[in-house]
């Protein structure tokens, strides 16, 4: 063990290994500069008119939407004390918080940091709140992370009370803007009073980074958490490639990070390929599971059917997993959706990048789709998507 330990004196490869962590917000991000001002665009009237504005950021997992809210929602208040406006920005995760009376007591606690959790309901806590509120003259930038979550458990009632906060009474005009994040779209899964709050033109939808993106994102990250010369030329390119199935830049910093640790654990001076690839194997079930748990059931289940029909195939057509669907559905007692809807999950599938998609010509009939599944090993994926189906039910 003593040699071991006196390992921990070899150099250290890390410079600043915070830089790979998951709540480091970058001061610039990149490739959002478009999403950035749009962003800055769609709040203007809460520092100029004192109005609020309600919207929506979507995308998948890993393509920057914490980061974004969280830096302009830090830059936001900065830049209000500069000018003397009162601004104060919560960010609240719903995943982390399941209920509806966590989610306020979050919120609460930014003015009363001792506020229990509990012994409060949700209505008591909205007019503690608006006391506070008005008490300190401020207006509130609330940030609600995986709100999909929040409202899959609870409905959309709080969503709807926090964005007619403002309505409530005449000096809380404006006080309230609403920024929610989620993967999915959830405009239909509100009611149609709060969807009357969002306007459907106050959406930034965060697209899959590029690979090309991923690379440079890697590169600049490698730059400022491992010393000069420790990351190997080729490999900010070899992560980027891995990452871009699913376009997903927390995955591509977990796989630089996990690759550092595995290189500093052998007390190799340098990270390698053989170390990425290492890494991958490390944190592939991880990713997987990741993505299957933020699907919905039925997405699921169109994802079994494609999985069983590969079995005997290297490509399948959309036509036949359709079928396949509505077997599987009777299987576990579901009714089937709709046609346009199984082809939402069709497309979600490709969009995250668990399935590929080729048009086949058939001749003076048009094309068809067929699909196949990239780079899972089928047998597990399989296994592990009907455990999860069984837990849902
Ligand atoms: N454009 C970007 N530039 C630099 N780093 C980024 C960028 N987008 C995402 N990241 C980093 O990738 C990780 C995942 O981003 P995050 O905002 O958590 O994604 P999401 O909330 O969409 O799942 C974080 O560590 C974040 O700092
Ligand atoms: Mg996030």
């Amino acid at each position: 063990m003593k040699a071991l330990i006196q390992g921990f004196s070899t150099p250290d490869i890390f410079k600043d290994q915070s830089k790979l962590s998951f709540d480091y917000i970058p001061d610039e991000l990149m490739y959002r500069e478009d999403e950035a001002r749009n962003l800055v665009n769609l709040l203007r009237p809460v520092m100029k008119k004192g109005l609020s504005q309600n919207l929506l950021i979507t995308g998948t997992v890993g393509t920057g939407k914490t980061a974004l809210a969280k830096r302009f929602g830090t830059d936001f208040q900065e830049i209000a004390a500069e000018r003397k406006l009162n601004l104060q920005y919560i960010h609240v995760n719903c995943r982390q918080r399941r209920s509806e009376s966590q989610v306020m007591s979050k919120i609460v606690r930014h003015f009363q940091p001792h506020f229990p959790d509990r012994g409060f309901t949700v209505n008591e806590m909205l007019r503690i709140l608006m006391r506070d509120v008005k008490k300190q003259n401020c207006k509130l930038l609330l940030v609600l992370d995986e709100v999909d979550e929040l409202i899959r458990t609870s409905g959309s009632s709080l969503v709807y009370s926090l964005s007619r906060f403002n309505e409530e009474e005449i000096y809380l005009k404006g006080s309230v803007s609403l920024i929610l994040i989620s993967q999915k779209n959830i405009y239909d899964m509100l009611d149609s009073a709060t969807l009357s709050t969002i306007k459907r033109s106050n959406r930034i939808h965060l697209g899959k980074y590029s690979k090309r993106q991923l690379w440079g994102i890697i590169e600049k990250r490698a730059e400022m958490a491992f010393y000069q010369g420790v990351v190997e030329m080729e490999i900010p390119e070899l992560i980027a490639e891995i990452a871009a199935q699913w376009g997903d830049a927390r995955y591509a910093i977990e796989l630089l990070e996990t690759g550092g640790m595995i290189a500093q654990g052998e007390g190799s001076k340098y990270i390698n390929a053989e170390h990425v690839r290492a890494a991958r194997a490390a944190t592939y079930q991880n990713i997987t599971t990741e993505k299957l748990e933020s699907m919905s059931l039925h997405q699921l289940l169109t994802f079994l059917a494609i999985s069983r029909a590969l079995n005997k195939n290297a490509y399948v057509s959309t036509g036949d997993v359709e079928n396949i669907y509505q077997i599987i559905c009777e299987e576990y007692g579901e009714r089937p959706r709709k046609y346009t809807q199984y082809w939402k999950y069709i497309n979600k599938l490709i969009d995250i990048g668990f399935v590929d998609a080729r048009s086949v010509s058939k001749g003076m009939h048009g094309t068809t789709r067929h699909i196949t599944i990239s780079d899972v090993p089928l047998f597990s994926l399989t296994k592990q998507l009907e455990k999860m189906i069984e837990n849902r039910k």
